[in-house]
């Protein structure tokens, strides 16, 4: 039942306030200010090495999870493409946890990455909406997310719930290992139960995200940019777009653009940036500048409440802490994208040549 809503994406962009915060529920004891994880049968303090594995949105949320894990718990994380691991012949690491990240858990390359992992002997958690899933059932640890039943193809409230779980998850390995002691992990968890009210108020920017929408919805290229942990947030507000607009797009690493993309800049091309006021955050805006330079239209998502000379919009974002900041800009882009497919008329909750879980290989 779609409700008020005009499309299930919708009505799932718009749920997600209530949904990573029952996510969030099942994970932290706010009262005690800790992480609780489902029983493993291995030893949380000591993995030597994660290797995160996924497709899709759900290898997005893999791209994010990695800067939480190595920053947090000093724990060295690859990320893969479902569809690349296994033929890489991937050099495992003994005692290593392999984590697969699916909404569906039925996807068919990620389970084969997972048989692939669970036959060299690592141990495997499957991050996954679905409990009854294949991947729910071949795992040694099971941490669901529960988002509820996501309809649109295009996923939005699974990514944020994935996010959300995979916080929790940095912190409890990093509490385990002893790299946080009781009063920082108190402090993440604090964190963490603030990120529902934070996505609320970033979901009162749907008005000013619309018109945004509609005037880069004739554009026949897009690139969002950003850098570190909001680079993948970049490539998940491109991957959104292209699948239900049908706008290419590409999301970059705002450094990288000098490196072959910036030849693409005219006043035709739209510039998302991702731009929290962070440590990367000049760093960012002086790429921003060289592509208005260049005639780009640039519009920036971020905390910062300076008006920037030249942009041609600027949302105005909560500000964030390490563990927030990516779940939050997830939204607008997710919406950037829905209101675009809106605006072209596509069928957003089913859109061509895709299948909400992709089952052969
Ligand atoms: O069910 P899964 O999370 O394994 O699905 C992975 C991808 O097929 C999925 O995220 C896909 O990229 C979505 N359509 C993105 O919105």
């Amino acid at each position: 039942d779609k409700g008020n809503y005009r499309h299930f994406m919708q009505k799932e962009i718009f749920e997600q306030p209530t949904v990573v915060a029952q996510a969030l529920g099942r994970y932290l004891d706010p009262n005690a200010g800790t992480v609780c994880l489902p029983e493993t049968p291995f030893d949380l303090a000591n993995i030597p090495r994660i290797t995160l594995i996924a497709c899709g949105t759900s290898y997005y949320a893999a791209e994010v999870a990695r800067y939480w894990i190595e920053q947090l718990a000093r724990i060295p994380v690859d990320v893969d493409i479902a569809s690349e691991f296994r033929y890489r012949e991937p050099v495992y690491t003994e005692g290593g946890l392999a984590i697969f990240i699916s909404q569906s858990g039925e996807t068919a390359d990620t389970l084969a990455a997972l048989r692939h992992a669970k036959a060299a002997g690592q141990h495997i958690a499957a991050l996954v909406n679905m409990p009854g899933s294949t991947m729910a059932r071949e795992a040694d640890v099971v941490l669901p997310i529960h988002a509820g039943p996501e309809i649109g193809v295009a996923s939005t409230k699974a990514f944020t719930c994935q996010l959300a779980v995979l916080a929790s998850l940095a912190v409890k390995l990093a509490s385990a290992k002893g790299e946080i002691n009781s009063n920082e992990e108190a402090g993440y968890v604090k964190e963490l139960n603030h990120i529902p009210a934070l996505m609320a108020e970033v979901l009162h920017h749907d008005e000013a995200l619309q018109g945004i929408a509609r005037s880069i919805s004739t554009a026949r290229d897009i690139l969002f940019v950003g850098r570190g942990i909001h680079y993948p947030i970049a490539m998940e507000g491109a991957l959104k777009l292209k699948e239900i607009s049908y706008i290419h797009a590409e999301g970059y690493a705002a450094g990288e653009l000098k490196h072959g993309p910036i030849a693409l800049i005219d006043e035709h091309v739209p510039v998302i940036g991702i731009a929290p006021e962070d440590s990367l955050f000049d760093k960012t805006l002086s790429n921003l500048q060289e592509i208005m330079a260049r005639q780009g239209k640039v519009v920036m998502f971020s905390d910062s409440e300076t008006k920037q000379e030249g942009m041609f919009a600027q949302l105005k974002m909560p500000s964030a802490g390490f563990l927030s900041s990516a779940i939050l800009y997830a939204i607008p882009v997710q919406l950037l994208a829905y209101y675009a497919a809106v605006e072209k008329g596509t069928d957003v909750d089913q859109p061509r040549n895709l299948a909400k879980s992709v089952t052969v290989e």
